[in-house]
């Protein structure tokens, strides 16, 4: 079975054949689904899959076809042919990765495979995703992940349907964004000492890179830098923007909640307007994150500097300082025709025009979804998968305070339990976290994300489906394709005992 769950699934007589004749017709917008068809199952099947007017694997984008919505796909699969069909380009992506589950796992393998009759069983799929935002952030501030690894991601996302990569890339511990106008950001900021020194910055070329091969797969790539807080990299690189006249930091080698922010006189706004007009130069998504989590004030208490810009700006206090630096910010984002979103750790209110991404509680979304956010559900307790998947002397280290196991993913779904019609509308999907303090290797990375990402997939697509008669039953099919994908992770899943979710924030 195939996963994410498709909404309408049903077997028909017979099975189709690729084969050396096999070829695909496909024209003008569905050329690109085309070309991914043919780069994803060359090299396994060494099969030609030429294109042709006459070809029996025929895609095709159809405006009539709008009930599919953006995503949603149609698939006919009989023994003569293939139909694939979309109201738009993406739908077809997500019909490509459904004809590669169909095919035996070694069509995922990287080299020929042999001896493989390429057989798909005839099926009748409609299949429309529920929520427009499926994703997995990945931070690579952290620990600096290859670009070649960013790009294998992607692949791994894409084969679930998921849209999103959200790459955080700024943070405490390391700036990995190339600036133009700041390159101290990442000469000094990109590196860290300590016990165990690390490094590393992307070049723009890999990223706009990154954000074309994204593309090509239907995945955006969502840049999160991060404001005011969890910037002592930046400062580190350039101290004027910080909150004390001269004084000289380090990248920081903690893990936690540094009290050194961002200042807030304008040089610091007119900063963050020309680092984030370089982000929007490289990546086009409508969506930019620009952080705004555990931000202490101290730093604006204390300081001259703060508590007068507060008192100038009218503010009750230097604390209010933090909506009024995202607002700032966000309308520059705004009037660039993007979309700000923000972290929410507790129920304040953002400012307007700001996509949230509530990480704690739950009801800090719904508290956001009323005031008219859009939201997109991030709660730590479903979605971080930083946490270790189970206990157990096998399981590598991670982050403190409990275990999220494959189960208590799927059981969350985007929309909370509870909520009125109008605030589950303001709902536009869920992500997974996969924060990095302990994820020193790739391998490790992938084995934190899968098989888990592919249960929030499943969920995110369909939340009709159910762990027991849909999700667990497909599993067993799904790992053996995530070894042919060479995918690092957990074996078994469905066998550990149950265990408590985490149980307190980081
Ligand atoms: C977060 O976990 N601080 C977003």
């Amino acid at each position: 079975m195939i996963i994410p769950h498709p909404t309408q699934y049903a077997r028909i007589p017979g099975h189709f054949t690729f084969d050396a004749s096999t070829a695909v017709r496909a024209d003008g917008p569905a050329a690109g689904a085309a070309r991914l068809l043919r780069t994803l199952l060359a090299p396994a099947t060494g099969l030609p899959l030429r294109l042709s007017p006459a070809g029996n694997v025929v895609l095709v984008v159809d405006d009539m076809l709008g009930g599919l919505g953006e995503e949603g796909y149609g698939l006919t699969v009989g023994p003569d042919a293939v139909l694939l069909r979309a109201a738009r380009p993406a739908g077809l992506l997500r019909g490509v990765q459904t004809l590669r589950q169909l095919l035996p796992p070694e069509a995922l393998a990287a080299q020929p495979v042999a001896g493989v009759p390429w057989r798909i069983p005839g099926v009748q799929i409609t299949d429309v995703p529920r929520h427009p935002w499926r994703g997995a952030m990945l931070d690579v501030a952290r620990h600096f992940l290859p670009v070649s690894f960013l790009r294998r991601f992607t692949d791994l996302l894409a084969f679930h349907k998921l849209n999103v990569l959200h790459l955080h890339l700024t943070d405490d511990q390391g700036w990995r964004m190339p600036v133009a106008a700041f390159p101290r950001l990442t000469e000094v900021g990109g590196r860290r000492g300590g016990p165990v020194p690390h490094e590393g910055a992307y070049t723009a070329a890999e990223l706009r890179g990154l954000v074309a091969y994204a593309a090509e797969r239907g995945v955006t790539v969502v840049p999160e830098i991060e404001m005011p807080g969890h910037t002592r990299a930046a400062l580190a690189a350039y101290p004027e923007l910080g909150n004390v006249p001269g004084r000289q930091l380090d990248v920081w080698t903690e893990w936690g909640v540094c009290d050194t922010v961002l200042g807030v006189h304008d040089e610091v706004l007119d900063f963050c307007r020309t680092v984030l007009g370089e982000v929007l130069d490289v990546f086009p998504s409508r969506y930019v994150h620009i952080g705004g989590d555990e931000c202490p004030v101290t730093e604006w208490e204390t300081g001259t500097a703060a508590r007068e810009r507060a008192a100038r700006l009218g503010l009750e206090s230097p604390k209010a300082l933090h909506g009024w630096f995202l607002g700032q910010v966000g309308d520059f984002l705004l009037a660039q025709g993007r979309l700000p979103v923000c972290w929410a750790e507790d129920s304040g209110a953002p400012p307007a025009g700001f996509t949230v991404m509530p990480w704690r509680d739950t009801d800090h979304g719904l508290a956001a979804a009323r005031r008219g956010h859009d939201v997109v559900m991030t709660p730590y307790r479903s979605t971080y998968l930083d946490y270790p998947q189970a206990t157990g002397p096998d399981e590598p280290p991670g982050q403190a305070g409990g275990v999220l196991d494959l189960r208590a993913v799927h059981a969350a779904d985007a929309v909370p339990p509870g909520w009125e019609p109008e605030a589950a509308a303001r709902v536009l999907g869920t992500q997974g976290q996969l924060w990095t303090e302990y994820v020193t290797t790739t391998a490790q990375a992938e084995y934190l994300a899968f098989p888990r990402l592919a249960a929030l997939a499943d969920r995110a697509w369909n939340p009709a489906s159910r762990w027991s008669a849909d999700f667990r039953p497909a599993l067993h099919a799904h790992q053996s394709r995530l070894d042919a994908l060479r995918v690092h992770h957990r074996r078994d899943p469905g066998g550990t005992p149950a265990t408590a979710s985490p149980a307190s924030p980081r």
